[in-house]
């Protein structure tokens, strides 16, 4: 009913309490109570006496209604839960996970508390910026399940360059990056047993209009920086869910080179030197190719070596 009342609100300048629950069918006080709730989320919504209401304003980051409408996705973003304020929306994503919430549900929130990125370091979450989860339960073996944060990081980018102009570059294995700056970082979460994944929650950060914090200024940046411009969030959240479903469908029907080839088309690291390092090892070599478990081949002076996770600097 609540997008009924934003369409209906939208068509015309004042509309009256009484004429909205004619057509929606249901009492004044129904409306009246839909409009007190839109006006929670955001929605600037004026009353005047003997005139009804006007919608004078959306918020950025509208109900989930407005971000899925005639989005027409066969699994991501059916469902979305919108916070103002969260600890981290994968933290939230993985309750919901466990309790089997639909698959491709999200998960997205205004500012976070206590966002995390890769290695349990922290991640600066404040108000402008998009910060969402998502819910998968890819059914492919669990040693291709880096193709799900592959599949994540080719639809930022595919939204990235639909919703701005701008062409971010993949850094292995999920960095998004613009001008050498990272703009957006993934965290994948998995539960899951030797043949099977139970669930995987794909936590997305982009510093989309939000201040970058004066210690990141020489590593991150944010697409507000980039065009000089801001950004609407709805525009690019609305882009990648699509792309993200026409990604994802590939990933399950398992059609692992597309995801591939996708993937090296938005990164630049074939052909590159490079050094992969971990807790344990410290690969130097050249970058020959990505496999289709998107694990990276990696020619030292040696032998070819299979890097399957580390922190990746490109040599000069
Ligand atoms: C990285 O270290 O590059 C990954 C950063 C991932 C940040 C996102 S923001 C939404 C989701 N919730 C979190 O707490 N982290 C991820």
């Amino acid at each position: 009913m609540r997008i009924k009342i934003l369409e209906l609100l939208t068509e015309e300048n004042f509309v009256s309490g009484e004429n909205l629950a004619k057509k929606l069918n249901v009492s004044r006080t129904a409306i009246w109570k839909q409009i007190k709730i839109l006006q929670k989320y955001g929605y600037k919504i004026e009353t005047v006496k003997n005139k009804g209401y006007r919608l004078i304003s959306r918020p950025d980051i509208p109900i989930f209604e407005e971000i899925t409408e005639r989005l027409n996705t066969t699994i991501i973003g059916k469902k979305i839960f919108y916070f103002k304020t969260i600890d981290s929306t994968n933290i939230y994503a993985k309750k919901l996970a466990k309790n089997g919430v639909e698959e491709g549900t999200i998960v997205v929130s205004e500012i976070q508390n206590s966002g995390r990125g890769r290695k349990n370091r922290s991640w600066s979450s404040p108000k402008g910026g998009l910060w969402f989860s998502v819910i998968l339960y890819p059914n492919i073996p669990p040693q291709k399940a880096m193709l799900v944060t592959m599949t994540s990081s080719v639809a930022v980018a595919q939204g990235i360059t639909e919703t701005t102009g701008l062409t971010p570059v993949i850094k292995w294995p999920n960095d998004v990056l613009i001008d050498n700056k990272k703009v957006c970082g993934i965290l994948t979460e998995l539960d899951a047993e030797m043949d099977k994944i139970n669930y995987s929650v794909v936590g997305i950060g982009i510093n989309v209009n939000n201040v970058i914090d004066n210690n990141l200024k020489d590593t991150a940046t944010s697409l507000s920086k980039q065009t000089k411009a801001n950004i609407s969030r709805v525009k690019l959240l609305r882009s990648i869910i699509k792309n993200f479903d026409k990604n994802y469908s590939k990933l399950i029907d398992k059609d692992y080179n597309s995801i591939r080839k996708n993937w090296l088309s938005c990164s630049n690291i074939i052909g590159k030197r490079v050094q992969i390092t971990d807790e344990k090892s410290v690969v130097d070599g050249l970058v020959t190719d990505v496999d289709d478990n998107g694990c990276l081949i990696v020619n030292t002076s040696k032998e070819n070596v299979r890097v399957v996770s580390g922190d990746l600097t490109i040599l000069l």
